[in-house]
Order: structure tokens, then C-alpha cells, then sequence
């Protein structure tokens, strides 16, 4: 993708402009973003809220309220399409459909390492999910009927309480818009906005995540301490008698945890492995199909001559010094790094970059395609 390049899917901006303009920093109304998406339609958003394997939520407005309820959802437990003011959402398309995973790749002009997933809203009319705002980045696509969003740049983040859902207890937009299919607005996070359907409407929500400091403290943490190997006691031979104050904890100690802790994060290179491990860690209703049949055809005609492709649920990023695929990690270097690298932005290789590869890269390259991770194309 080129940085300089004006996108009609922002509004005529290049990424460049974008990230410098808006990102982060203040929203962006695209008519037009998306002229010829081929949406899921609302018999499709049923299928998916029955699969156990899909995160799905419905919320109806009640006269007495909100009521959200977690799917999966049977065909008759869903309200009538008849019946207005209701929502279901459903969580992470983009990992069970080719064209939603196809739409969320035209926005790699943010690092992967922040995309999160696509949300796919539908709504009877009049059905929203209340004022609120989000801790993510959001593009907001229209993607069937019209939704009327109201937002603002309000400080005031006050949430109800008693209340299902995160809603807003004293929202006051500034701006008002009515997107069209195609349509799409971008929002920072902590925007406050409200959408409302206006007759059926379907959104697509392209959501980019911003890890917090504390989740990143604890997840790293975790993981940096599982592959410590210091087995170091500690000593303290030169303990005075304690018996004015057998209670309280030696400063040594202290100073000795405290080290501890220090020694464990020195390397830098094991907190970057950590990230990226937990950067590319599936959600939780990812799941992935053996193929042995594919590393098998793979391995007795190596390079396979359609070369290979990413599996659309797979997370693949890398660093300076290493590859991470799915909550895992290899250290890499050289030529077989280059290859690791390209398919990672990339999504595939072809036969003749496959050629290259070094027996390690081959035999990785084969347990992905036997783990489903990645596919023959
Ligand atoms: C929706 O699609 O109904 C809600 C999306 C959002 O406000 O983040
Ligand atoms: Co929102």
C-alpha cells in the first residue's frame, strides 16, 4: 500500500494524511468509503449468533430499559425482524468470512499489531446500543440501510449505573450525520456516539485495539516469569538476631525481590518476545482445523506450485529478531527472516519465494500448514 496514495476509502485522503490528521485525534466522515460491499445479510447474522464458536450479543430496548443477552442464539430466540428496536452483534467476522476478512486488509495502513477485529451490527428499526463511546479506534462502515449517528467531543465519560450496557449518563453530541451503505465514519477512542437505525440497517465496526499499561504489565509479566530458569536462593548469612522485631521483613529481602524483578525484564529482547506473543494470541473462539493432508501434498512437492496463504484466523507479526504466529514465537534471522517477514505482510508466498527457504523455514512453513494455520492456495 502507498502511503501517498489518495484512498477512496478515506475520502480522498492518502493513509499518510490520515494517520497525521485524524487518527487518534478527531473524527472523519467518508460518503462513499466503500462503494460496492457485498454485506452479510441479516439471514447470515442469524447462522453466525447460533455457532458456539461465535461471540454474539443481543440487546433490545424494553420499555423498562436495556436487556443484553449473551448468544448463541437460536432462530427463535431472537426477537421477529418485525419487532423494532433491537441489535445483535456479533464479534470477529473478519475471522469467519473471506470478504470481511478481504475488507478489514484495505485497512493496513494501521500496523496489524493494532487491529483487533470486525464487529457486525444489525438492527430493526430504531435499534441502537445507546450513547456510549469505546476504548478503541473504530471505523463505523455502513453496510445496509441507513443509521443516524450523533456524536461528541464531550470530556464528561460518566456512565449510568444499574444499567446492562456501558451508556453514557449525560450524553450531549455536537454533530449529526446519516450514513448511507458505503458511508463510513471514523472515531477516536473515548469519542462519545450514539447510532440509531433508521428502517434495517447493518454496521460494520473495523476496530483497532490500544492495549492498557496494566494488561500489559500483567500478560508480560506472565509470561517473562514462565521462561525465567533463575533458580538463585536467596542468602542471608549475615542476618543479625531478630528478636526486637521478628516481624518485619528484612530490607535485604526487599532489595533481593527487587533485583529479582529487575534481572527478569534486563533483556529487552524477551519483553519484545512477550508482546508479540501476546499480540498475535487468538481470541478465545479461534480455533484451527488440522490439515495434515496439506503439509503431507506440500512436503512430497515441495515448493507447492500454488505457493501458500495465511490462514484468514492466523495473527502473524515480527520484530527485529523475531517471528510470532498465533501466541508463539521463533527467533529469525537472514534469509529465512526476509521470507517469514514477507509472508507476514504479505499473507502468502508464492512457489518461487518458497523455494528459498532454508530446511528449518521449510519444516516451520510445514507444522503451519499441518496446524491450519496457513493454507496450500
Ligand atoms: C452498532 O453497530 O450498533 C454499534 C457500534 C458502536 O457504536 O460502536
Ligand atoms: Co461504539
Amino acid at each position: 500500500m502507498d502511503t501517498n496514495n489518495p484512498l477512496a476509502l478515506l475520502g480522498g485522503l492518502t493513509p499518510a494524511q490520515f494517520m497525521r490528521r485524524h487518527w487518534q485525534k478527531k473524527p472523519l466522515l467518508i460518503r462513499n468509503a466503500v462503494p460496492d460491499l457485498e454485506a452479510l445479510t441479516r439471514l447470515d447474522m442469524a447462522d453466525l449468533a447460533e455457532r458456539d464458536d461465535v461471540e454474539s450479543r443481543l440487546i433490545v430496548q424494553k420499555p423498562k430499559g436495556w436487556q443484553l443477552k449473551r448468544g448463541p442464539f437460536g432462530r427463535r430466540s431472537l426477537p421477529p425482524f418485525k419487532q423494532r428496536e433491537w441489535t445483535l452483534l456479533v464479534q470477529g467476522v473478519d475471522a469467519l468470512d473471506d470478504d470481511v476478512h478481504a475488507l478489514m486488509q484495505q485497512f493496513r495502513f494501521v500496523p496489524d499489531a493494532r487491529l483487533d477485529d470486525v464487529m457486525i451490527s444489525y438492527a430493526t428499526d430504531g435499534g441502537g446500543v445507546g450513547p456510549h463511546f469505546d476504548s478503541y479506534d473504530v471505523f463505523l462502515l455502513q453496510a445496509r440501510g441507513q443509521r443516524r449517528w450523533r456524536i461528541g467531543a464531550q470530556q464528561d465519560l460518566t456512565l449510568q449505573e444499574g444499567v446492562p450496557l456501558k451508556i453514557l449518563a449525560n450524553f450531549r453530541p455536537d454533530e449529526e450525520y446519516v450514513l448511507n451503505p458505503g458511508d463510513m465514519l471514523y472515531l477516536p477512542p473515548r469519542y462519545a456516539h450514539d447510532g440509531v437505525a433508521v428502517g434495517e440497517c447493518m454496521t460494520y465496526s473495523i476496530g483497532f485495539r490500544a492495549p492498557q499499561r496494566q494488561d500489559l504489565v500483567r500478560e508480560l509479566l506472565q509470561r517473562v516469569a514462565e521462561d525465567g530458569e533463575d533458580e538463585t536462593l536467596y542468602k542471608d548469612g549475615r542476618q543479625a538476631a531478630a528478636c526486637e522485631a521478628p516481624a518485619r521483613v528484612p530490607a535485604e529481602l526487599q532489595a533481593f525481590a527487587q533485583d529479582a524483578v529487575t534481572r527478569a525484564l534486563k533483556d529487552p529482547r524477551q519483553l519484545a518476545r512477550a508482546l508479540g506473543e501476546y499480540l498475535t494470541e487468538p481470541k478465545a473462539q479461534v480455533w484451527f482445523d488440522d490439515n495434515p493432508g496439506a503439509a503431507e501434498t506440500a512436503e512430497s512437492n515441495w515448493p507447492p506450485a500454488g505457493g501458500v496463504a495465511l490462514d484468514r484466523r492466523s495473527r502473524l507479526l515480527y520484530d527485529e529478531h523475531h517471528v510470532f504466529a498465533n501466541g508463539e514465537s521463533w527467533r529469525a534471522a537472514g534469509r529465512d527472516a526476509a521470507l517469514l517477514r514477507r509472508l507476514a505482510d504479505e499473507h502468502g508466498l508464492d512457489a518461487r519465494a518458497l523455494r528459498t527457504a532454508s530446511d528449518d523455514a521449510r519444516e516451520l512453513l510445514l507444522s503451519w500448514l499441518e496446524s491450519g494455520w496457513l493454507q496450500l492456495r
